[in-house]
């Protein structure tokens, strides 16, 4: 069993912006260990229901533990939240009344784990989520070329001295451990303020390694199809790539119109399919930040579906041609009226 216990951020927060009713269904993207998840089905009891996802075989199997209390309300399904629309069709879990991410990673995966996301503990350099991952970080390391080494540390990790340290980690190749590239750096690389020299790099390489941004923005284009009327799409975020993504995609989904700008008149006819709740981000009180250092940099955006007249009737279209259907989850009453409210007649 870990040793480290992750402490849920913006817990309290969460709950309120996911807008919990007894009874409803709910996702949480990032199960990790199962903190938020067990708030949500505290809060959705009696009836209610949460699928938990984790791409890491060890979160997973800790937040399946920590909810077996729940019996089959809880399913925890060891898997990456880009395959989020399959993995709630399969299990016929549509349309849902609310989907938090929690973005990025634990206390016991930054703390313990074999999986060598951390410059703090010895570990061979590999970063993948799960086994399953084909690239790890010691073949981006070893194998990639100095240009392209450089580029990945200065997209994902924002480090304007990418060039020198791709020139370094080129030099000192192979690299094995994340003691060496941590000391490599560090010797080469003087430190700025209070964050580690080799805190850029690691970041940029767990991105790239696991694919992290584009398989964020796949996931919330997943996550609006998979909403209910009404339904909360909680997001929390810990750097500002993950923010930018978070930010943009949700003001585009609210937009009215999404024309060029300079244009006479709109002609994108966009429908906005999500409201946002904040306009600004929701961050962790003073309070919480002494209590949960790791909370520092935590931002939530919260936004609601919302289902235009159009996509009403398209919907209906849909629902129409199912009718017949008997594997199809459209079918059932309480899923309809999820999205259709009081307004069909459903007898
Ligand atoms: C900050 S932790 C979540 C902690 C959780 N909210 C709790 O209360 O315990 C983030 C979790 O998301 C998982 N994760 C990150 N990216 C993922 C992805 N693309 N698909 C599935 N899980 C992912 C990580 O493995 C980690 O366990």
């Amino acid at each position: 069993m870990p040793t480290t216990t992750h402490i849920p951020v913006l817990l309290k927060e969460t709950v309120d912006a996911l807008s919990i009713q007894p009874g409803g269904r709910y996702i949480d993207c990032t199960a990790g260990s199962g903190g938020h998840a067990e708030a949500v089905l505290e809060h959705a009891a009696p009836g209610g229901q949460l699928i938990g996802i984790d791409a890491d075989p060890d979160a997973a199997a800790i937040a399946r533990a920590r909810l077996a209390r729940f019996g089959g309300a809880a399913l925890i399904v060891n898997d990456n939240f880009a395959n989020l629309e399959a993995i709630c069709l399969k299990n016929d879990f549509e349309p849902v009344n609310g989907i938090l991410f929690d973005l990025g990673l634990s206390s016991m995966q930054l703390s313990e784990s074999g999986h060598g996301f951390s410059f703090k503990h010895g570990a061979p350099l590999d970063m993948r989520f799960g086994p399953g991952q084909k690239t790890s970080a010691a073949d981006i390391v070893n194998k990639y070329s100095e240009a392209e080494l450089a580029r990945i540390i200065f997209e994902f990790g924002e480090e304007t001295r990418s060039r020198q340290i791709a020139h370094l980690i080129v030099r000192a190749r192979p690299i094995r451990t994340t003691d060496e590239l941590a000391n490599l750096i560090e010797r080469a690389v003087p430190g700025r303020g209070r964050i580690h020299p080799a805190t850029k790099t690691f970041q940029a390489l767990r991105i790239a390694v696991n694919q992290e941004l584009e398989h964020l923005e796949s996931a919330l284009y997943q996550a609006v199809n998979l909403l209910g009327h009404e339904g909360r799409l909680v997001v929390i975020s810990y750097h500002s790539l993950e923010d930018r993504i978070v930010k943009n995609f949700m003001r585009g989904e609210a937009a009215a119109c999404i024309c060029p700008p300079g244009l006479p008149q709109c002609v994108c006819h966009h429908q906005p399919r999500l409201r946002l709740v904040h306009k600004q981000v929701v961050a962790p009180s003073l309070a919480e930040e002494k209590a949960n250092p790791r909370s520092r940099s935590a931002k939530m955006r919260v936004a609601e579906r919302i289902i235009g007249n159009e996509e009403w009737q398209e919907t209906a279209q849909r629902l129409s041609q199912l009718a017949g259907n008997e594997t199809s989850g459209w079918k059932h009453p309480d899923k309809l009226r999820m999205i259709f409210g009081a307004t069909l007649n459903l007898n």
